[in-house]
């Protein structure tokens, strides 16, 4: 559910027609929806009323300000996989105490900033890891509260390269090991056992799964319990995939939910759940202006003002975002285009052979779902400067992240003297 929708043939955002945003703002342009990132976190934390459950929203999918102040206001946490993360965290009014730290790769001053702020817990990822954090808080006075990230050796997730769960994944330790490297754990100084980690992928449109290194996980917590291990957190991750197209129906929340209710029993247990995509995924639309209609061969190019660098799904996982006019002409027939940006590479390209109602030059069009590792993973290849997001709530939208100017772009580097001399 979203709140993107036609009133007479103009694609809205809650009260706003796109195409005055696109106007304000110019395009390329990333549009969010409040009413949207609400509603997702809203069908979330219902569906687990009753049970202590921590939602800490993986801000990797978006991490706009003005979208952390949203979910802030919630009483969303969040789940961070740099001190940079953990910094716009705070920033945005996200309490220490409900920031979780994830990742392979966690840095001595990283470390050190998320122990001085105090954050709820470190989700470790090896043994080295543990050792560093252990020596720096020790150091430093702190404890840190910790749950290994646990490898169930489970592969799930919408494409092989966001899948993280399998043997040959970078991420968290081995299935077999955890025990000897809890009871390790338990007698380093500095450090607080207090739960099991485990996130096995994204874009997870089916539960089998899940369910699968849910129940190890719940096997693991049980077996230490039994051997005295103090452990009261489950971390399950995010992952929880989203409907792209029309007539995509993925697991819902709820029944999500309920499955995770069924494998906990009657383990009570702090949840804590690390949704990323299910938040802010149908919350945003990337909209873009049709700059030429190219014919070739036996072929139509749709050429668009935007490029992999702003949206790089498509060029990274073969995902492919539902288009739509912002402006619906129904006296227009479909016709088909390999839907392509400005940047000088053939992986440049948002849809191959897609077919959308007839499109014109100068008109815009707008890429669904987009909300999610969309604005994050961008960047400025060809010098094509980050482009603008707007948040809509209501009849009011904002600019929350300005286009840099060139001048900003080129003054972020220097030639070295040697140079100028
Ligand atoms: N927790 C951890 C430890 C993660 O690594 C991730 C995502 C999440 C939570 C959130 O997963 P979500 O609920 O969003 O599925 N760029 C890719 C997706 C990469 C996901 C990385 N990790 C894409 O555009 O599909």
């Amino acid at each position: 559910m979203h709140h993107f929708t036609y009133r007479d043939g103009e694609l809205f955002c809650e009260d706003v027609a796109v195409s005055e945003i696109a106007a304000q703002f110019g395009t390329p342009l990333y549009i969010y929806s409040s009413a949207t990132l609400e509603r997702h976190y809203r069908v979330l934390s219902d569906a687990f009323a009753g049970q202590s459950c921590l939602i800490a929203y993986a801000m990797k999918a978006n991490s706009n300000q003005a979208v952390l102040a949203t979910l802030a206001k919630l009483g969303s946490g969040a789940d961070v996989v740099s001190g940079g993360e953990m910094r716009r965290a705070l920033a945005a009014g996200i309490p220490a105490s409900r920031i979780v730290y994830s990742g392979v790769a966690k840095s001595k001053p990283d470390i050190q900033a998320a122990l001085k702020a105090g954050i709820h817990q470190f989700n470790v990822e090896s043994l080295p890891e543990l050792h560093r954090l252990s020596e720096i808080a020790s150091e430093g006075g702190h404890t840190a509260s910790i749950a290994f990230r646990i490898n169930p050796h489970v592969e799930a997730g919408g494409h092989a390269n966001i899948s993280t769960g399998g043997a040959e994944h970078k991420f968290g330790i081995a299935w077999h090991e955890a025990k000897s490297f809890y009871a390790q754990a338990a007698d380093l100084p500095g450090i607080q056992i207090v739960g099991v980690d485990v996130h096995i992928g994204s874009q997870i449109t089916d539960l089998t799964p899940m369910r699968l290194a849910f129940e190890k996980v719940v096997g693991l917590v049980r077996e230490m319990r039994a051997e005295g291990l103090p452990i009261s957190r489950i971390d399950l991750g995010g992952g929880l995939g989203i409907p792209y197209r029309e007539g995509e129906t993925p697991a819902s929340p709820a029944e999500y939910a309920s499955m995770i209710r069924e494998v906990l029993g009657d383990l009570d247990v702090e949840l804590i759940l690390e949704p990323g995509r299910m938040i802010a995924g149908n919350a945003g639309i990337f909209v873009s202006r049709v700059e030429y209609i190219k014919e070739r061969d036996d072929r139509e190019f749709a050429i668009l003002d935007a490029g992999m660098n702003d949206l790089m799904r498509p060029a990274l996982y073969q995902a492919v975002h539902e288009l739509r006019p912002v402006r619906m002409d129904p006296a227009r027939s479909s016709r088909t285009y390999d839907v392509v940006g400005p940047i000088c590479e053939s992986t440049d390209r948002f849809a191959k052979g897609y077919s959308v109602p007839e499109l014109r030059e100068g008109e815009l069009v707008a890429f669904m779902s987009a909300g999610a590792y969309g604005a994050v993973m961008s960047n400025q290849y060809n010098t094509r400067p980050l482009c603008a997001e707007v948040l809509v709530r209501g009849n009011q939208s904002a600019l929350v992240r300005r286009v840099p100017t060139f001048e900003e772009i080129i003054a972020s580097e220097t030639v070295p003297e040697w140079l100028t001399s």
